[in-house]
């Protein structure tokens, strides 16, 4: 942050606040912080840093408990930031644990020792930790945190300690330290160093894990439209500069759109208000050859389309609640100027652009395989049967990690379809690589531009929801799967015998949004629903053809937010085990609306209530009587939909009774215990 302009007392502390805020979805069970210390005495000139170690601090709990422990500490009157530094550079962390439980001293900053030489905040896992930590402690560091990321800040120190020594007492710079210490680093990181050595600047360099570099005040070059000039960063033009570095855009989008994707060894260089990007060269020797084989980097900046009031709740308590209740619009937005309706007479169809050079090749490839997690994965499983339907060809389904962990076969002439609303998920991501490996045509269907997903893919298409920042995805899910029946209808041939079909399918999603507004009118059924299940233990929900996904996806909504058992059970099973669960006390929700498996699901219902089970039956509008055995039966009538966009409809229901029992329950809708919406580490 530059402060040529006269900023308000401690704004580098709400922006960092406020940008953890943001990003509080992606892990919320400790912060922490890490500004310069205002509290030398003269504090005019900004040579005076390396005499004033950085304040650090560490809270275990959500974000707003790290504020009120900064202000407790410090006070707000001597955090006066502004007037000490006319370049100030803070580095903050919102964590979601996996080396070390959620503790203070698991927090980061994690640092290089007490005088908090080096800070490192970190997304990822440094695989080779133990490695490191055996040599550093040989070396007489003492570890303070069962992290992984603890080793950075004093590989850091260490390395610092050595170079500045062969060069004579000599400073080397920030980034030759950060570079030799990439060198020793394996596993997936985005990384900030933030050194008491080198006030008023950062470093950040990446490998697997996400990072983005915001720019605030532009200074266009003209010969190449936006595009990213170093040294017109460096040139003193007087102008006041904000940068952002993130490992999301949320954090960055109230301040600029302008954004530049960092690249997997890129290291980019923050120094008194300027910029500058260095690749780093895989093979590098040692330490000093270091700088000779980076080059520097020039890359066009991109523009966010998201707006700021994405990211916020408007007028809804809880993000959850507002991207459920905002999907007739999502949907809206996933379609828009996808679909074609060439009149009555000609054949209705869609347009997806991002695939246009490769439907031939997927259409002609051996399989088709749908590879994801968690409700990614269930959004794929509902379109598999309208893919294998209009294309032909043979899909398979694959959880990312079980594929990794089979190493599964996947060939040259298979279309690998990886699907993830965040575009992040490390074990996606490494499914992605693996499947690249292997040859395969490797597709991207995804919730974010720039994402890795959507960068590494030979070809794909955006679903175009919005940010979704509740961790239990609703709206994704949602568009994920019309995204994927307009696939299957690209890929599917125009042919007179499906004709009629397709048209069936394009009506029908024309008419999505309002049917899902329709439904969205059960929101106070589904509340009373919830008040009658808010002290059960377990909700069985059985489904099986299209509708098998959602029965998996509403008992993972049950599961996630309200903390309730749950499991969604393919009914055409239910014989082979599930029966035996059954009884007065269960509640048991059927998902029964019209397609061809009806008349299968209406003896499932039968077979139920034979054993007394206590059902809830999703039916079809005008249903519920038919479908309904017995006085107990509860009934959910739903619109009835075309059958491979049914589950678009069917899901909802089951999303707002996930919502409100969690709301009942007393439980964190949009931060349920122990989870994260972006799973960046294996
Ligand atoms: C996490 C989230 C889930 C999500 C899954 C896959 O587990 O909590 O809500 O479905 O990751 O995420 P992706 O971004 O790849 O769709």
């Amino acid at each position: 942050l530059n402060y040529n302009v006269k900023r308000e007392r401690s704004y580098i502390l709400q922006v960092l606040f406020n940008g953890l805020r943001r990003l509080e979805y992606r892990g919320y069970d400790s912060a922490g912080i890490a500004i310069d210390s205002p509290s030398r005495p003269q504090c005019s000139s900004d040579s005076d840093l390396t005499s004033s170690p950085p304040l650090v601090f560490r809270q275990e709990g959500n974000i707003e408990s790290l504020v009120k422990s900064v202000y407790q500490e410090v006070g707000e009157t001597e955090l006066n930031l502004e007037e000490c530094f006319s370049t100030h550079a803070g580095i903050a962390h919102t964590r979601w644990a996996t080396h070390g439980e959620p503790a203070q001293r698991n927090s980061h900053p994690q640092t290089s020792g007490p005088a908090n030489e080096f800070m490192v905040v970190h997304n990822g896992v440094i695989t080779n930790y133990e490695v490191l930590k055996a040599t550093l402690l040989r070396h007489g560091f003492i570890f303070e945190s069962e992290t992984d990321t603890e080793v950075i800040p004093k590989l850091a120190k260490f390395v610092y300690d050595k170079a500045t020594e062969a060069a004579g007492g000599q400073v080397v710079t920030f980034s030759q330290v950060v570079l030799e210490v990439m060198r020793h680093l394996e596993g997936a990181y985005a990384l900030i160093f933030k050194s008491v050595h080198y006030p008023n600047e950062l470093i950040a360099c990446k490998r697997g894990s996400p990072l983005l570099l915001g720019v605030k005040e532009l200074t266009e070059n003209k010969d190449n439209g936006s595009a990213f000039e170093e040294n017109k960063f460096l040139s003193k033009d007087g102008k006041p500069k904000e940068l952002f570095l993130s490992s999301d855009a949320n954090a960055v989008v109230e301040h600029t759109k302008k954004v530049l994707v960092i690249e997997d060894g890129e290291v980019v260089h923050l120094k008194d208000g300027g910029v500058s990007i260095l690749k780093y060269e895989n093979d590098m020797g040692e330490l000093g050859a270091s700088l000779s084989r980076t080059s520097s980097v020039r890359r066009a900046l991109s523009v966010l389309e998201m707006e700021v009031e994405q990211i916020n709740k408007g007028h809804y308590e809880h993000y959850m609640q507002k991207e459920i209740h905002e999907q007739p619009e999502s949907l809206t937005t996933t379609m828009r100027g996808r679909l074609i309706r060439r009149g009555s007479s000609k054949s209705k169809s869609v347009l997806l652009g991002g695939l246009k050079d490769h439907l031939k090749t997927i259409r002609r490839s051996r399989r088709i395989v749908f590879i994801g997690c968690g409700t990614s994965y269930n959004a794929a499983l509902a379109a598999r049967p309208i893919l294998e339907e209009l294309s032909g060809v043979p899909v398979t389904m694959e959880i990312a990690s079980d594929l990794l962990d089979r190493e599964g076969p996947i060939y040259r002439e298979d279309t690998a379809v990886f699907v993830s609303q965040s575009g992040e998920t490390a074990d996606t991501l490494l499914a992605l690589q693996y499947a690249l490996d292997n040859g395969a045509l490797c597709v991207g269907i995804t919730n974010t531009v720039g994402s890795a997903i959507a960068r590494n893919t030979h070809c794909g298409v955006h679903i175009n929801a919005g940010a979704e920042i509740g961790v239990a995805s609703t709206k994704a899910y949602t568009s994920q799967i019309v995204v994927m029946a307009m696939l299957a209808l690209a890929i599917g041939g125009d042919t007179i015998s499906n004709q009629a079909r397709r048209e069936a399918i394009v009506d029908g999603l024309y008419d999505l949004p309002n049917k899902v507004r329709e439904v969205l009118e059960l929101d106070q059924e589904m509340k009373d629903l919830a008040n009658l299940l808010i002290a059960e233990q377990s909700l069985l929900v059985f489904g099986r053809g299209y509708n098998y996904a959602t029965a998996l996806e509403g008992a993972l909504k049950v599961k996630e937010v309200a903390l309730m058992h749950s499991e969604g059970i393919l009914a055409g099973e239910m014989k082979h085990g599930p029966l035996a669960l059954v009884d007065e006390n269960l509640p048991i929700v059927v998902i029964a609306t019209h397609d061809a498996c009806f008349s299968k699901q209406q003896s499932v219902i039968q077979q139920l209530h034979a054993r007394r089970g206590r059902l809830i039956v999703m039916c079809s509008k005008g249903d519920a009587a038919s479908v309904c055995p017995g006085e107990s039966c509860r009934a959910i009538e739903v619109p009835q939909v075309v059958d491979c966009l049914q589950p678009v409809i069917n899901v909802v229901p089951l999303q707002l009774l996930a919502y409100h029992l969690t709301v009942l329950r007393g439980f964190n809708v949009d931060q349920p215990r122990n989870l994260a919406k972006s799973v960046t580490t294996q």
